[in-house]
């Protein structure tokens, strides 16, 4: 094809596509071209535009290594990560809800026992958080993992620190048969988004604040049911209706109460105030069917 032009562009890339053989990827390929070109006439978007976005999509690929992932951030404070989230994770009523996984994950976390503290001298609050894990239905799960990390009070995780900073603020647990889980920890706090490069200046130049309200991340696994990577929210953050990346549900955010010194929810007694949170993460299981399988 010659004489491209603003009328008939967007077919003649479209016809491109003809020989590709992904039909999933073909399907892909024709939504993005398509919108992309649509954002381009409706903005009318001047040469001098496209160059900064180019500049801004190179500095965020160079902001990229096995520390710290720009991308995702983007991904994460668009709205896009939530959005793939809602659209791959459609759970029945009851079922505990997904959100973001975010960047701080380590997977290898160690084991530890019920009640253990994953503070490991973190500066923080001293708080509490337990419960249960059980199936919609409200069967407990006996040998369900949870996987758990967050801030410290401070609002950094570990391996935001300095100088390859002992493990901090995470842990793994294990459900014996009644389902129960708990452990101590700090109270998490409410804290900013990398705001260093190019996403922090995007968020800048969009009027928007870089923060995240306090919260627990939990990835918890179980035989023959689904998977949930989630938060529990701190009850009364001031973020919780503006998150940066959108991960706030309402069935996710919990009261982390305030206890004087004196009986501790592992039994014990604490000589200092707590905070003590609980929360029961309902799995869904897998159709019997797949579970064969
Ligand atoms: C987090 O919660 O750890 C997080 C999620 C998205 C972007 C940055 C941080
Ligand atoms: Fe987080």
């Amino acid at each position: 094809m010659r004489n491209a032009n603003e009328a008939n562009l967007t077919d003649a890339v479209l016809a491109r596509l003809e020989g590709a053989k992904d039909p999933r990827f073909k399907k892909i390929m024709i939504s993005l071209i398509t919108h992309l070109h649509a954002v381009i006439r409706e903005t009318e978007l001047t040469e001098k535009e496209w160059f900064s976005a180019i500049q801004f999509l190179t500095s965020t690929g160079k902001q990229c290594d096995h520390r710290r992932q720009e991308y995702i951030l983007l991904s994460d404070t668009l709205g896009v990560s939530m959005l793939v989230d809602a659209i791959n994770h459609r759970k029945p009523d009851g079922a505990t809800e997904t959100t973001v996984l975010g960047p701080f994950y380590v997977s290898g976390a160690k084991d530890m026992p019920m009640w253990a503290d994953i503070g490991g001298g973190a500066p923080g609050e001293p708080a509490y958080v337990s419960g249960r894990v059980l199936d919609v239905t409200g069967k407990p799960i006996p040998g369900a993992v949870l996987d758990v990390w967050q801030t410290d009070g401070e609002g950094f995780y570990d391996v935001q620190r300095d100088g390859g900073h002992e493990q901090y603020a995470r842990g793994r647990f294990t459900t014996g048969a009644d389902g129960r889980y708990g452990f101590r920890t700090v109270k998490p706090v409410s804290y900013p988004v990398p705001t260093d490069g190019p996403v922090g200046k995007m968020l800048l130049g969009m009027g928007r604040h870089p923060y995240r309200p306090a919260h627990v991340h939990a990835i918890v696994t179980a035989p023959d049911c689904e998977r949930v990577a989630t938060h529990l929210f701190v009850e009364g953050d001031e973020y919780l209706d503006s998150d940066a990346v959108f991960g706030v549900k309402h069935s996710l955010v919990v009261e982390f109460k305030a206890h004087p010194a004196g009986p501790a929810p592992d039994g014990g007694h604490s000589g200092v105030p707590f905070f003590a949170a609980e929360y029961d993460f309902r799995l869904v299981r897998y159709p019997a069917q797949l579970r064969a399988g």
